[in-house]
């Protein structure tokens, strides 16, 4: 990836469907000197993601799309994130799988975190399959994006002890305050020479 510095933030857009607690935790990162990134464009397919609150708090610029048409609605965020010089795009609780084509039109530059110790538990549900199985672990993983679901390069890991009281709710909770710390982790290990 190329290197940024303070002065010369990379462009990136987040991709959200709900609560957006990601999003949230990469715009603060995004603020502080050592980010090389700078956040310019929130994406969502849903109207109503509470995570849409951060682009008023935080000014940052948002664009809505329906899926209805797939192919004309990814051409629609290609043109959108050119617009606005979009380098990266980071995933972040984004539900709508993108194609092939789209990916490939950033390729190496699509990020996501997901709830698990990838390649364990990919897809939905991902708490209570780890508990299911009477895991020790589970975790969160960022990794690029590939036409394969949940499948792209490994980026950063970060394990999460399960305890024998866990629910998936209180295992979510625990993953998800790793998720905050590590999606910036992820960036800083990307962008360092
Ligand atoms: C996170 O658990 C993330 O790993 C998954 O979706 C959830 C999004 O949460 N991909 P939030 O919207 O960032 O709070």
């Amino acid at each position: 990836m190329v290197p940024s510095t303070g002065i010369n933030k990379v462009k990136a857009a987040v991709f959200i469907s709900g609560t957006g607690s990601n999003l949230k935790s990469l715009i603060k990162f995004s603020k502080t000197k050592k980010s090389p990134i700078s956040i310019s464009l929130i994406v969502t397919n849903n109207s109503k993601a509470k995570g849409l609150d951060f682009s008023k708090i935080y000014k940052i610029k948002r664009k809505i799309f329906n899926f209805k048409d797939k192919k004309i609605t990814e051409k629609k965020i290609l043109l959108e994130l050119k617009k606005n010089k979009i380098y990266i795009i980071c995933l972040a609780g984004f539900m709508k799988i993108l194609s092939k084509s789209f990916i490939e039109n950033f390729k190496g530059k699509i990020l996501n975190i997901h709830p698990s110790l990838l390649p364990k538990y990919k897809g939905l549900n991902t708490y209570k399959r780890a508990l299911d199985k009477k895991e020790k672990y589970s975790g969160c993983t960022v990794h690029y994006v590939t036409s394969k679901l949940d499948s792209g390069k490994i980026i950063i890991q970060r394990k999460v002890k399960i305890n024998k009281k866990d629910t998936p709710k209180t295992l979510a909770k625990k993953i998800l305050k790793q998720e905050h710390k590590l999606y910036p982790e992820a960036l800083l290990k990307i962008f360092s020479p």
